[in-house]
């Protein structure tokens, strides 16, 4: 199956992610999580992405198609995946149309995860992320057993570079251009709005019981 997750940044699509690729065993292609590593490992693509991150810009559309286009051969995108972070404008999901048209892989459902605004800010500030295997935290709502330590690996958690207080206005602000592609995918049928501001396993009963239809 094909799904794509949507929503601003902090609604919590990449904690639905994690427990989506657990439990329908679809493989997960986050754009930023792609990025994210490209730079930490400091590729020349890494190093042309690293600004745009950092400061919560957008990175320019023919980049991000050519990865997600690369991403698509490899062997495990081949049993379906979840998009997370990825179409974000309307350009990104006309060329993904067109990917996947050739790939013969139609678009299942758009999960839109909504929250309001207000939430955000102090949900990414309070993120922490596992250095070793990218499982996410929070200081307040999903706290490690252990300060600092991740439950899963004992990996040491982090803060992303983005989720100060100003990278997270810019990525706001840029948000206007991803808003359009909820009417987008709603006019086509696919979008199936799930209400982000309930406890983490509640959403994802919500994700699960559309996932279970369209299975
Ligand atoms: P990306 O990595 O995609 O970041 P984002 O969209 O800003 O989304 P986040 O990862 O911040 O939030 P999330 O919704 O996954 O929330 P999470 O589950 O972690 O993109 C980063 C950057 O890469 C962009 O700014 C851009 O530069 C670039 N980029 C990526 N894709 C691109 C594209 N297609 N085109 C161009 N540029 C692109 O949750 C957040 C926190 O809240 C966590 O701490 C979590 O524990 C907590 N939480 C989650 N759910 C709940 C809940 N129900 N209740 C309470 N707390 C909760
Ligand atoms: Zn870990």
């Amino acid at each position: 199956m094909q799904v794509i997750l949507v929503g601003l940044p902090g609604a919590g699509k990449g904690t639905q992610a994690e427990r989506i690729t657990a439990s329908f065993g679809i493989p997960h292609i986050s754009t930023g999580d792609m990025f994210r590593r490209a730079v930490a490992s400091g590729t020349e693509l890494g190093n042309t992405l690293k600004s745009y991150l950092d400061s919560g810009r957008l990175v320019p559309d023919e980049i991000t198609i050519e990865v997600v286009r690369n991403r698509f051969k490899e062997e495990d995108a081949q049993r379906g995946f979840l998009l997370d972070g990825f179409p974000r404008t309307l350009q990104q999901a006309n060329a993904l149309d067109v990917m996947l048209d050739e790939l013969q892989r139609p678009i299942d459902a758009v999960l839109y995860i909504h929250v309001n605004e207000d939430v955000l800010l102090s949900r990414l500030t309070g993120r922490r992320i596992c250095k070793n295997c990218g499982a996410t935290y929070h200081t307040v709502f999903q706290p490690p057993k252990q300060e600092g330590i991740c439950d899963r690996c004992g990996g040491e958690l982090y803060q992303r570079a983005d989720d100060t207080v100003e990278a997270v206005k810019t990525r706001l602000e840029q948000y206007q251009h991803t808003a359009p592609l909820i009417d987008y995918y709603r006019n086509r049928g696919l979008l199936h709005q799930i209400e982000g501001e309930q406890p983490i396993d509640k959403v994802f009963e919500d994700v699960s019981k559309v996932l279970r239809a369209i299975e």
